[in-house]
């Protein structure tokens, strides 16, 4: 709505120069919601008059006469006489918000999409390569399984590297060197290229894959393990993650118990490789693990 000006005698205002003009009524904003005060765009344009503190919030909790600090950003001085409409009220939603201080802000999930890394240094690209022809040559001139020790051949990688990896119990996992030895040079597929896992599982091969920039399709028999792999290779925002998380965690001990589900060794991927360290997080999910123990 449009609020006039209540003042009894004219007030010059001089180009550059605040007035704080009253506007006659105050107001009670109900909780939950604020009013702004808001300048009138046919004075700003015509004449540069408009509102130092633009929006000019009235809270709740403020109880006293609405006034307008007006502005004349002209070049001529302006009169603002008893009845001027000088500014326009809007009344809107506040959303309350609860601040989770965090040491560094993770990247939206569309950035985190478009995040491309190289899988290794050049140099390392091309010893991989080496040892993936030497390796080739062996088996095309004996025409017999090649015994690879891959932790030896790719020795850099660590678990804390590759945490996704770890953050969930699955039984034969895929050790985590082998795919990104094959996937660190261009030599079976270059950046950009498809890689197809018919027996994906946890999703090891598909999210290596992802992050040596190539596109990861999966297959698996065991709907956890197709679960489980797309989790892992859909970027997340972490904030969301944990409040869906805390929903979880707040309903699910009120929830009867059913039956556990129907997977090949749902007591491991369930009940079983202990949970690690102290974290808070780990703590919540050892509970809900143990409220899932098969009977
Ligand atoms: C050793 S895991 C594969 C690991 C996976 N390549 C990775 O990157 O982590 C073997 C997977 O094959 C799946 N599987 C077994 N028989 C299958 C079939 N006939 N069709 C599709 N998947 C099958 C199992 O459910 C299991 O998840």
């Amino acid at each position: 709505m449009d609020v006039r000006a209540a003042i009894d005698a004219t007030i010059r205002v001089e180009p550059g120069a605040i007035a704080l003009v009253r506007c006659g009524f105050a107001i009670a904003v109900p909780n939950g919601y604020e009013a702004q005060l808001r300048p009138r765009s046919g004075l700003a344009s015509k004449s540069g008059i408009t509102l130092v503190n633009s929006p000019g919030t009235i809270d709740s909790d403020y109880r006293g006469e609405v006034q307008a600090a007006v502005i004349n950003l002209g070049r001529e001085p302006f009169e603002i006489t008893r009845g001027l409409r000088i500014a326009q009220l809007v009344v809107g939603p506040v959303s309350r918000i609860e601040w989770n201080e965090v040491a560094e802000l993770q990247l939206p999930a569309t950035a985190v999409a478009s995040v491309t890394r190289e899988p290794c240094d050049r140099r390392q690209q091309s010893e991989f390569a080496d040892v993936l022809r030497g390796l080739i040559l062996r088996y095309q001139r004996s025409c017999k399984p090649v015994s690879v020790n891959f932790r030896r051949i790719v020795p850099g990688l660590t678990s804390s590297d590759r945490f996704t990896h770890f953050v969930h119990p699955y039984p034969a996992k895929l050790l985590v060197h082998i795919p990104y030895f094959f996937l660190a040079s261009d030599l079976l597929s270059k950046p950009g290229d498809v890689v197809l896992d018919p027996f994906c599982g946890s999703g090891t091969v598909l999210f290596e894959a992802q992050l040596a920039n190539r596109r990861a399709y999966g297959v698996d028999a065991n709907p956890l393990a197709r679960l489980i792999s797309r989790v892992k290779t859909t970027p997340l925002e972490v904030v969301a993650v944990k409040q869906c998380l805390d929903r979880v965690l707040s309903t699910i001990q009120s929830e009867p118990l059913g039956p556990p589900p129907d997977v090949v060794n749902v007591e491991q991927e369930v009940c079983g490789a202990d949970l690690p360290g102290d974290d808070p997080l780990f703590g919540k999910l050892r509970g809900v693990r143990f409220s899932l123990r098969p009977r």
